[in-house]
């Protein structure tokens, strides 16, 4: 699947109907001095979930760019209501694998739950993007973007993402992406300081920790978490979920 407008009713979807408009979860952002006084861009930005809590740190510019131009208006949207009125911040419907600016444009980059809906080609043709318009020295944080593909979650995904294209041709556009350690560390070989991140460690697949009912959904993820501890310090990655990524240019 190549990134298009006519994959963006999914891709919309993607961006949550049930957290639509709400900022109730939210993934980690880049500390304050990485974004004050500095050109920040946010890639595949949705309604704004992570860009417009940055802003209260002060960017010079932030930009936000996404494929979805229903995303972006809700993006606005979202700004009017809370009477937000920044005048150096920029919406830009746009395929995050081919950037509309100048080399060397912006500190700091920023992506989250984008990448695992892309086809490696253009996840290694956005990553270089990136590196282009990154000044030397710029940051790009990448979280939840690389599902881990040697994990219960990846095994799980390539069966039900193989099991389901036998049976209807959508299954294969709505498949998740999945990484290994190596692919990530490939796709970033160009920058400094690459920090690899295994996150979310899990002992169990997610259908099993999530389908339950309740009363043993809450003891079986309790236990989980009581595990995922001691995961992390084994010397493998298997059980984490997926892959954080921040790098210097
Ligand atoms: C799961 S949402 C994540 C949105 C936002 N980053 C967040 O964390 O709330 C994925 C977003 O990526 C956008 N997207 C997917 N592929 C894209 C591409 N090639 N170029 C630009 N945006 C893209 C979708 O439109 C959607 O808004």
């Amino acid at each position: 699947m190549g990134p298009s407008s006519r994959t963006e009713p999914r891709l919309a979807a993607a961006a949550t109907s049930k957290e639509k408009g709400t900022f109730s979860k939210m993934s980690p952002l880049p500390p304050q001095d990485e974004i004050e006084d500095r050109n920040v861009i946010d890639l595949g930005c949705g309604y704004g979930r992570t860009l417009i809590p940055m802003l209260s740190f002060n960017p010079n510019i932030a930009v936000g760019v996404d494929l979805s131009l229903k995303m972006l208006l809700l993006f606005q949207g979202i700004m009017k209501d809370k009477k937000l009125n920044f005048e150096n911040v920029f919406l830009i419907r746009r395929n995050i694998a081919s950037l509309p600016f100048r080399d060397n444009s912006f500190d700091t980059a920023y992506s989250a739950a984008v990448m695992f809906h892309l086809d490696k080609k253009w996840v290694r043709q956005a990553v270089r993007e990136i590196r282009r318009i990154l000044k030397p020295g710029g940051v790009v944080y990448f979280f939840s973007s690389f599902s881990n593909l040697v994990s219960w979650n990846g095994i799980q995904g390539l069966l039900t993402g193989f099991v389901g294209r036998t049976v209807h041709y959508k299954f294969s556009i709505t498949r998740m992406k999945y990484y290994t350690f190596n692919e990530v560390r490939n796709f970033f070989r160009d920058f400094h300081e690459v920090k690899i991140i295994p996150t979310g460690y899990q002992l169990l697949p997610k259908d099993v920790l999530t389908k339950p009912t309740p009363m043993f959904r809450n003891k079986i993820q309790m236990f989980n978490a009581e595990i995922a501890g001691k995961l992390k310090k084994l010397p493998y990655h298997s059980f984490a979920t997926h892959f954080d990524v921040v790098a210097r240019s």
